[in-house]
């Protein structure tokens, strides 16, 4: 199993082939099969002979694969989608084949200080100090939760002993992602909601109201408040300013979930929109939805990441060297220690080979290029008789209506669109109502594929 024979070697030219293959080709969307379907087709694949690495593939290719739709297809719209670049692709094959262990600087050195250099160039879209650091984890999900154990271990260090039994609570904007309120279910904390503007956007006001009310002994245990730069369902962005402004009056952690629209720092047509970003304790960005790296891949920013490495570190006899000042090897940045994980592979190497590759300036036009089209939808959507825009867009979500439609024509359409294999834009509900959602992060997408799923709504 462990040998490079010739049977690994024909092995190694089938997955290449296959893998260049998938990536020179236009992407077929594919979709979902039953479980039934799956088990029929797939065979028995796990026997106590093996059935070969070219069969194996062959199953993948021809049934397995088809049984997920692609989501770096240029009209797959629905949810975030994504759209790694080549050079990243390439890449994660490398990091496959290079067996790093990215959680310790003994171990993988090498590849986080590449990864290091991205988070560098995150963290100076941000304007975030020089002293920032952090660590990428596999998703918005995970840099969440992590960011918000680093927040209530400073409020526990902070209350020296006051609070440790206290149960703590944060605030949390109306329009903020479900995972936020997934952390704070796995760390029992309360969520304190702010009721979101028209657009679902928090402001300073509805921050105020909502701090202002609260009962003295209900403010003691806020530790947070999260707020999002880049809202998933309407991508619209929070007032960062007015919520800089009452964390630092409160002595609450800001932590800014950019994990979709974090990428946009990178346009200067939106970059303004952001202001306030600089003040955040923690920011996280994932490189998987707009920044063109393949799953999973998170960057988790801290403004002091020795308060992070504090409150994540494990620490266990076997692991103890790892921290050892007085080793050769001085531990000089331990991925493992800033969120919550130990085990980790380097996932932020794709994104770092792509961004030493083309360069940042790529970056800014390809980001740049999906808020055009979002842009130029919105004004196909206003000539269209039969659509309603729901609002401007503000980052490279477009909401709309089909005008007269109720919810399960909406769903009929969606499907046949997947059937006929056209275009993959599930419904969304906009207060209350159903609607149509596209989540333009491809730089393939372009107004022709706007225009084919618009006219098919006629
Ligand atoms: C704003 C926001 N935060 C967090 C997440 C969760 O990210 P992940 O799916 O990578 O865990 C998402 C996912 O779409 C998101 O849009």
């Amino acid at each position: 199993m462990h040998l490079h024979d010739t049977s690994t070697e024909v092995l190694t030219q089938a997955i290449l082939r296959y893998a260049v293959e998938r990536m020179r080709m236009d992407p077929p969307l594919d979709g979902p099969r039953t479980m039934a379907e799956l088990r029929a087709m797939a065979g028995r694949t796990i026997t106590p002979t093996g059935i070969g690495g070219l069969e194996a593939l062959r199953v993948f290719t021809d049934v397995l694969a088809p049984s997920c739709i692609s989501v770096d297809h240029q009209r797959f719209l629905s949810f975030v989608p994504a759209a790694p670049t080549e050079a990243a692709i390439l890449f994660d094959l490398v990091v496959g084949a290079s067996s790093i262990y990215a959680g310790s600087w003994l171990e993988g050195g090498g590849a986080v200080f590449a990864e290091n250099e991205a988070l560098r160039y995150l963290a100076d879209l941000a304007g975030m100090p020089p002293t920032a650091g952090g660590v990428f984890v596999s998703g918005g999900t995970a840099g969440n939760l992590s960011a918000l154990i680093a927040a209530r271990y400073r409020w526990r260090h902070r209350s020296g002993g006051r609070h440790d039994r206290t149960r703590g609570a944060i605030v949390v904007s109306a329009g903020a992602h479900s995972s936020i309120a997934s952390g704070a279910r796995a760390m029992d904390v309360d969520v304190v909601a702010v009721p979101a503007d028209g657009h679902g956007r928090l402001t300073g006001e509805s921050l105020d109201g909502v701090l202002n009310g609260l009962p003295a002994a209900d403010r003691d245990r806020l530790f947070a408040v999260v707020c999002t730069s880049g809202t998933t369902n309407a991508g619209v962005i929070d007032d960062l300013t007015a919520v800089a402004d009452a964390a630092e009056r409160e002595g609450l952690w800001m932590h800014v979930d950019g994990a979709y629209g974090g990428a946009a720092l990178a346009a200067p047509s939106v970059r303004p929109k952001f202001a306030g970003i600089e003040r955040a304790d923690s920011f996280i960005c994932d490189p998987h939805k707009w920044l063109f790296a393949p799953f999973d891949c998170c960057a988790l920013l801290y403004r002091q990441p020795d308060v992070a490495r504090a409150a994540h570190t494990q620490h266990a006899e076997y692991l103890d060297v790892l921290h050892d000042e007085h080793t050769a090897t001085a531990p000089e940045w331990n991925a493992s220690d800033y969120a919550h994980h130990l085990t980790r592979r380097a996932r932020g190497l794709p994104f770092w080979f792509s961004l030493a590759t083309h360069g940042t300036a790529a970056y800014t036009a390809a980001v740049e290029r999906t808020l055009t089209v979002a842009r130029q939808a919105a004004r196909m959507i206003d000539d269209a008789p039969h659509l309603e825009l729901v609002m401007e867009p503000e980052l490279g979500v477009v909401l709309f209506r089909r005008l007269g439609w109720n919810p399960p024509e909406y769903q009929q359409w969606s499907d046949d669109m997947l059937r006929r294999q056209l275009a993959f834009v599930v419904p969304t509900k906009w207060r209350g109502d159903t609607v149509l959602r596209f989540c333009i992060v491809n730089p393939l997408t372009t107004t022709d594929d706007i225009a084919l799923i618009l006219e098919s709504l006629a």
